[in-house]
């Protein structure tokens, strides 16, 4: 028996994305438009403006994800989509292209969890098993969970504010790394990183957020106006015009990816202590997964490395291009929903019901 083919399809938030994968796992056909040239040049999604580009995009998207597969449509088991979260105009794109396609050629139709189909993509790679710990880390999410199963997932804490990528995102703006030549292929974690390795001594001492909570969420705002304090009495002393780089622009930037690094590592112990506690993770062989765009981090990566040695727990991290959203993660979810049997909305001539 063939095995059955997925579409999977993803528009939660910059990006126009789609994949069609094999119930083995086997990438057959990918696509991604990405939106973020625009929204780099306003400063930001503007809602609107992501639904438009969606739009114009996601036919000719979808179209090469399933011409790149070799099929046809027809061949199709299900069609997985991001149903939540994310921006409501930039869903609502994916969710009624999706529907249009599985009304055409009555296929079941699999709503997907943007966050849990991102937890779940290491086991596409990696034979991980339930339950294991997860930390989502990016420029839109900040999230430490406990992954039981399929559909079933324990939240320990999450981001009170912004997200740590966004913050390293801003911070970088404000030393105007993004306008200066040597930075501007680079997002803003990266210019920082890069800047950071440059001079890796931490002598402005920022305060490390949140280490009075007795909790595993997670607080950037407060550390991005500490820093945005420093910058502008710097750049009062130094004199400099806007747009030029301080000159303890690399002090400034070691001592954020310290002070972020540290700040998810304390989150991170004290939400494998709590599973220690409860019993909430294997005795044996637990395992960390971090994803997101700042998981890339060498310096964040070996400070969590040190942490899983000394939990005797293994650290995982998916290849980078599959931590940033895309079409592949939507459709391994939907093909561990359709194995499983969980979550599957079959299609009668329009008509959606749930089984069972
Ligand atoms: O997962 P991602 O590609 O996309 C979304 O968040 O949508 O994450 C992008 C974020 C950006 O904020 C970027 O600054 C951050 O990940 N990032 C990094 C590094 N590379 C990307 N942060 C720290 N260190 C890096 N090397
Ligand atoms: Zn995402």
């Amino acid at each position: 028996k063939n095995p059955r083919l997925i579409l999977g399809i993803e528009t939660s938030c910059d990006d126009t994305a789609a994949a069609v994968l094999d119930e083995n796992g086997t990438i057959l056909g990918e696509a991604l438009h990405s939106q973020k040239e625009v929204h780099l040049k306003s400063g930001g999604i503007i809602p609107p403006v992501a639904q438009q580009l969606h739009r114009d995009n996601i036919e000719r998207i979808v179209n090469k994800a399933i011409c790149a597969s070799g099929i046809s449509a027809r061949e199709l088991s299900a069609v997985a989509t991001t149903v939540k979260p994310g921006l409501g105009l930039s869903l609502g794109v994916g969710l009624s292209y999706s529907l249009r396609l599985v009304n055409e050629y009555h296929k079941p139709f699999i709503p997907i969890h943007h966050m849990e189909a991102h937890a779940l993509t290491v086991r596409l790679l990696h034979n991980v098993e339930f339950p294991f710990l997860v930390l989502l880390i990016s420029g839109g999410h900040c999230i430490l969970a406990v992954v039981k199963g399929i559909s079933d997932f324990l939240l320990l804490g999450q981001s009170i504010d912004e997200a740590p990528g966004d913050t390293l995102d801003k911070i970088a703006r404000q030393l105007s790394l993004t306008s200066h030549p040597e930075f501007s292929t680079m997002s803003g974690g990266q210019a920082i990183e890069h800047l950071a390795q440059m001079e890796n001594r931490v002598i402005f001492e920022l305060k490390i957020p949140m280490s009075q909570h007795r909790d595993c969420n997670f607080s950037f705002a407060g550390l991005r106006s500490q820093v945005n304090k420093i910058i502008r009495q710097k750049e009062a002393e130094e004199g400099i015009q806007k747009g030029e780089m301080l000159s303890c622009a690399a002090e400034i930037a070691a001592s954020v990816q310290y002070t972020v690094a540290h700040h998810i590592a304390k989150r991170t112990q004290r939400a494998i202590l709590f599973c220690n506690k409860e019993g909430l993770l294997p005795s044996k062989h637990a395992c960390l997964v971090v994803s997101g765009g700042v998981a890339s981090n060498k310096y964040i990566r070996k400070i969590l490395q040190s942490i899983t040695n000394a939990a005797d727990m293994t650290l995982m991290c998916p290849p980078p291009r599959l931590c940033t959203d895309n079409g592949v993660m939507i459709a391994w979810n939907g093909i561990e929903k359709l194995q499983a049997g969980v979550d599957i909305l079959y299609n009668t001539k329009g008509v959606f019901y749930e089984p069972r």
